[in-house]
């Protein structure tokens, strides 16, 4: 569904050219959960922002159900097929955990109704109790918020979910349970799901482990 051909980028700073990604090849599958592990600096979260459709690569190609997604409009392949979730969770401050997780649907122009409905079916998927449905997420624990930030992601059908890093902050009881959703979204609703993670206990609970090392998947295979 995604495949990465020879898929190279670089960072121009003022004074040197920094090699992120140099030559990565990868075919990556809907219905399975991968783990992306790899120390610091290895180019992960370059690798899951080419993904996500936040640029495109230097040389080599990402195709999208084999087309180039050089040949699409960026913005409308993120719009359209990529979920991200991200390490702070990213929730806004001033909506409350239903409208967060409802938002895009807003986004689509989905009637308040039926998004508040389709974002409570994802609250109790993730275990959020009703008395949440209406807090900010400021009154939210670390572990409620990031499970708000996977019902958003969950929301909308969008075939791709991204995460850097999602449970960094949360001890391994709720980091557990995250996984498990995620495993869950890839499984059971056949998206690709892709996540970054230091955590072996998480990646252990892939489909495919990607061992990342200076800018390329270690020929391992996982
Ligand atoms: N905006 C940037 N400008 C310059 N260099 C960057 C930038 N972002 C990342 N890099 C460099 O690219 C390499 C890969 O970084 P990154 O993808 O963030 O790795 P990881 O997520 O595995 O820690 C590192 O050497 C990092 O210093
Ligand atoms: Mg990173």
């Amino acid at each position: 569904m995604l495949t990465l051909q020879d898929v190279r980028y670089t960072y121009q700073t003022k004074n040197q050219v920094v090699e992120a990604l140099r030559g990565v090849s990868v075919n990556f599958e809907t219905g399975q959960f991968y783990a992306i592990v790899g120390p610091s600096g290895s180019g992960k979260t370059t690798l899951l922002s080419l993904l996500a459709g936040l640029d495109v690569p230097k040389t080599g190609e990402i195709c999208w159900m084999g087309k180039s997604i050089k040949s699409m409009d960026l913005d409308r392949f993120r719009y359209d097929h990529v979920a991200v979730i991200y390490q702070n969770y990213n929730l806004f401050s001033h909506l409350t955990a239903l409208e967060n997780t409802a938002y895009p649907l807003y986004l689509q122009g989905v009637p308040k109704k039926e998004a508040e409905a389709r974002a409570i079916e994802r609250l109790k998927q993730v275990e959020i109790t009703e008395e949440k449905y209406r807090r900010l997420p400021i009154h939210l624990s670390g572990g409620e918020q990031q499970r708000v930030a996977v019902a958003r992601a969950f929301v909308t059908e969008k075939e791709l979910v991204l995460a850097d890093e999602p449970t960094g902050s949360l001890d391994s009881e709720n980091s557990l349970r995250i996984v498990e959703l995620l495993s869950n979204l890839a499984h059971k609703e056949n998206r690709c799901v892709i996540v970054v993670t230091h955590d072996n206990k998480i990646a252990e609970r892939a489909d495919q482990i990607l061992h990342m090392e200076d800018g390329r998947f270690e020929k391992t295979g996982g």
